[in-house]
């Protein structure tokens, strides 16, 4: 096969892959030896022959998950929109590293653009940002700006000799905020889970409590993480609270939201009021575009608020003048020059393209579909005998289980139920834990789906839950 043809026989596969994410069963699931067993991954292979190679490619996609099927309800991702695809295609074909504007010149200016957008949007002054790798990684830089900033030195001389550092966040925060303690030498147990509200909101006056106990132990409250949504409950931390205490407290921490999962509802003004008043009162803020706004994984933000410059402070320290030469001459700062990373994929396209495509209001009505879809999940659950919530609905997230006869342990019975969705490729959704108990949680991110898709994933649960009770009767 002519090189050139590879992307005919390519794009036929990734054609019909794309129309059939509808069609059958979420997925194919076979156990993993049963499926190691069906790729046969050792097999010796015919060398540089494009139809053996097709044949891989077809396996692949057979057994994968279709993330753009209307009962893939399990991640906070789903489905790809197309102009996102067809950036994500085009900077693999255009290969190369935005970490400079000379080996990127395009991705450098579309990332700058779109920062100064969301910078605008977010009402940050004099801020700066970058795109890392994820939310984890916008958490774990804004710790360390904060790191940073608080012990002057430490970049050079280490923690070795430092003052314990403390930081809090959410008793429901997301386990990255523990990697980047772990990772940055605060340690693990120096991150103060505050303990939630009824709304799975930090609880402003345990948070006060915390700061308060950790300098009089004589150690320094230095960040406190907020989160716009969090990963169970969909929980928005109250961040105007968070920073009139920061201002009590004479301004000496810094406060970050880690906007994830619900965080791009600051695109719109009337959501950013209702759900995140404060937002630009913050020091730094992370939010993902490749959960809820089906841009291909990765494609995130981290923004700074009122400290241009101490990105690239923070993160630089070896000799790097074999790559950053100035190229950049209007502020002569490579984008590459604030970021923990040496090459950096150009994930900017995918959503310049969509962005572009679909225009803020665009990317807005996705969100408020997405709302309005929780919202009748939530309905659905109240409606149904057979089902209960776990937690009131805070935004997009519904947690729920089926109610169980005497005798059965809800827990194990909702397991199994999931478990049965999962395996018969009806439906694939989430489990979690509130409360010490075991709760289904739905998410939507897949904007192909209706009303009608929603009605059918609880009838499929009650289904599954009927036909797993009637098995176990004596
Ligand atoms: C609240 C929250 N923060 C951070 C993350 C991690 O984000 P990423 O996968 O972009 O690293 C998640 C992922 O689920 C999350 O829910």
């Amino acid at each position: 096969m002519a090189d050139i043809d590879v992307f005919s026989r390519l794009f036929s596969l990734v054609q019909k892959h794309y129309a059939e994410q509808t069609d059958g069963a979420v997925i194919e699931y076979c156990a993993p030896a049963d499926l190691r067993k069906k790729l046969d991954l050792p097999q010796a292979t015919d060398l540089e022959n494009y139809d053996e190679l097709f044949g891989w490619v077809e396996k692949y996609l057979k057994y994968s998950v279709k993330t753009g099927h209307p009962q893939f309800w399990n991640r906070m991702w789903a489905d790809p929109n197309l102009p996102a695809i067809i950036g994500e295609i085009v900077s693999t074909i255009a290969h190369t590293s935005a970490c400079t504007y000379e080996s990127a010149p395009v991705s450098t200016e579309m990332e700058k653009y779109l920062i100064g957008e969301f910078l605008r949007l977010a009402g940050f002054r004099d801020g700066e940002g970058q795109m890392t790798t994820g939310s984890s990684n916008g958490n774990l830089v804004a710790m360390m700006a904060a790191r940073n900033l608080t012990l002057k030195n430490v970049k050079a001389s280490g923690l070795s000799a430092a003052p314990t550092l403390v930081a809090f966040v959410n008793a429901d925060a997301h386990y990255s905020m523990d990697n980047a303690a772990n990772v940055l030498g605060i340690g693990t147990d120096n991150l103060k889970k505050i303990p939630i509200d009824e709304h799975g909101r930090m609880r402003l006056d345990a948070l006060e409590a915390e700061i308060m106990a950790a300098k009089k132990a004589g150690n320094i409250p230095f960040f406190v993480g907020a989160t716009a949504g969090t990963t169970v409950r969909g929980a928005y931390d109250p961040m105007d609270g968070i920073c009139d205490l920061q201002q009590k407290c004479g301004e000496d921490f810094w406060v970050h939201i880690d906007g994830a999962w619900g965080g791009s509802i600051f695109l719109s003004e009337a959501l950013c009021d209702a759900f995140l008043p404060g937002l630009d009162r913050v020091n730094s803020f992370t939010f993902d575009f490749h959960k809820m706004h089906g841009i291909p994984i990765v494609c995130n933000f981290l923004l700074t608020n009122g400290r241009s410059g101490l990105l690239k402070s923070t993160v630089s320290s070896g000799n790097e003048d074999y790559i950053f030469h100035g190229q950049d001459q209007e502020d002569t700062t490579d984008l590459g020059q604030s970021s923990l990373q040496c090459g950096r994929h150009a994930d900017v396209l995918k959503l310049f393209l969509a962005w572009k495509f679909y225009g803020q209001s665009g990317f807005i009505a996705r969100i408020e579909r997405f709302l309005q879809k929780a919202k009748l999940a939530e309905n659905l659950v109240l409606q149904t005998p057979e089902l209960e919530l776990l937690a009131p609905r805070e935004s997009f997230n519904v947690n729920f289980r089926m109610r169980t006869p005497q005798g059965v342990c809800p827990d194990e019975f909702n397991k199994k139920v999931r478990q049965n969705l999962y395996e018969s490729g009806t439906a694939m959704v989430g489990l979690a834990t509130i409360n010490n108990q075991t709760s289904i949680r739905f998410l939507i991110a897949n904007d192909r789906v209706a009303d009608g898709d929603v009605e059918d994933f609880f009838a499929h649960v009650v289904a599954a839950g009927k036909a797993i009770l009637a098995e176990s009767r004596p």
